[in-house]
């Protein structure tokens, strides 16, 4: 048995510039490894608390020198000499410190560092890939990755109110084939939209951020792109959306403000997501309602459920207590989940559970804000879900979880596995 002899953590920064935690963590027989915490931009109200300083004279106030030292002051004197694979234990006595609903004393960044590090720690201690020892001899399962090519919202300043245009490759082989054709699709839009006169500069999760007239023409241009790439839409590659609509929710109406379309209702919505669904080849769609719209999430649930995965971010923020809802309400049919909404690498597995056993799917994911850390992708394999989001096909923080998925696969040899959701 090895165990803990020190964890200390620094302030460094994402990949927007902003200050993150990493936390540094070392075993008694010498095992040293780190983990990086991400951070979101269009964050759910019900999320863990991402601990800021709020010292404007630092970094405008976005400092996390008090995640560094709830770390290195509070919770590291408690874990030491426990061993590693201990997880939930470990994890529990960082939420008994804690004491709050939501993480708000420590900070979840400050949490979550210490809890995947601890996990890192465990699994090289036992001479494991991090995928083997979250998931088992069964972790064999590449994600279908969720590839956001062409960005809005939140995630860049153009006349696009939705977030997320994302591509998925759902008829590829596998997973390295897959990245193939994220990778020739991206490359196609770039021609596209230069030809017709648009901007092919990138927004925070590398997609294009082109001023376009209606969201709409997104969904057009993704699909012209993926057939001049050469491949046939909704056979080998399918559109995933991610409207994110908390973040343009005003008043109890849905203000597409960014192309100047004006305000809808949650009906309007959904009338407008039916026919996109029947225009272009869409297998899902996440938060295409507001955290807040319970309603209007059951009611697209119950008209468009049976055809597209209806994806929960926002309204579940990974949080047990919101997806147990989510399931008696039929809400959705699927869950986003991301480590940092909840904070520890425990209660994330337990969300993937009541997942699983509500027969819903789930979908691992990244932030907008991340560093050049991959444990996501380790644990999109643990976790068999058989599906990522983890950004577009261009800025290395994305890039470095594909790279890290090509390795899983190389890993794996003929064990690996890789079957889409949505087919078969
Ligand atoms: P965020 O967005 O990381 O900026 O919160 C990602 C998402 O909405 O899925
Ligand atoms: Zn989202």
């Amino acid at each position: 048995m090895s165990t803990i002899s020190s964890i200390t953590a620094q302030e460094i920064l994402d990949s927007r510039g902003n200050p993150t935690v990493r936390v540094h963590l070392e075993l008694d027989n010498g095992v040293l490894v780190s983990s990086s915490v991400p951070s979101g931009a269009s964050t759910g109200q019900n999320e863990a608390v991402e601990l800021r300083d709020g010292d404007k004279t630092r970094f405008g106030g976005k400092g996390v020198l008090q995640a560094v030292a709830n770390v290195n002051e509070t919770i590291a004197p408690r874990l030491l000499g426990l061993d590693p694979v201990r997880q939930a234990e470990i994890d529990g006595i960082m939420l008994e410190l804690d004491g709050t609903r939501n993480k708000a004393k420590l900070g979840a960044n400050a949490i979550l560092g210490v809890s995947m590090a601890a996990a890192r720690a465990a699994s090289e201690d036992a001479g494991l890939p991090l995928y083997a020892y979250l998931g088992g001899p069964g972790a064999t399962r590449l994600p279908v990755p969720m590839m956001n090519i062409l960005n809005g919202g939140k995630h860049a300043a153009n006349s696009v109110d939705f977030q997320e245009f994302m591509v998925m490759p759902i008829g590829a082989p596998t997973f390295a084939e897959a990245l193939r054709y994220g990778a020739e699709t991206f490359h196609t839009l770039a021609r596209l939209l230069a030809k017709k006169g648009h901007a092919t500069s990138v927004g925070d999760e590398g997609g294009f951020a082109p001023n376009l007239s209606r969201n709409e023409d997104a969904c057009e241009l993704i699909t012209e792109a993926i057939e001049a790439a050469g491949y046939k839409p909704g056979r080998d590659i399918a559109i995933a959306l991610d409207p994110a609509s908390t973040s343009f929710f005003e008043d109890g109406a849905y203000n597409l403000s960014h192309s100047g379309k004006g305000r809808k209702s949650s009906d309007e919505m959904i009338e407008m997501y039916q026919r996109w669904i029947d225009t272009y080849p869409i297998v899902s769609i996440e938060d295409g309602l507001a955290e807040e719209d319970w309603q209007g999430f059951a009611r697209q649930t119950e008209l468009q459920g049976d055809r597209i995965q209806i994806v929960g971010d926002d309204i579940f923020v990974t949080n047990p207590t919101f997806i147990r809802r989510g399931i008696k309400e039929n809400s959705a049919n699927a869950v986003l989940i991301k480590l940092n909404q909840i904070g520890t690498v425990t209660e994330t597995m337990r969300a993937v559970q009541l997942c699983r056993e509500a027969g819903w799917r789930f979908v691992i994911s990244h932030r907008s804000g991340e560093t050049e850390d991959t444990f996501m992708a380790d644990f999109a394999v643990a976790m068999s879900g058989g599906q990522i989001k983890t950004g577009s096909l261009c800025r290395s923080e994305r890039i470095a979880k594909y790279n890290r998925l090509l390795e899983i696969e190389r890993d794996l040899g003929k064990g690996a596995e890789f079957r889409s959701p949505f087919v078969g």
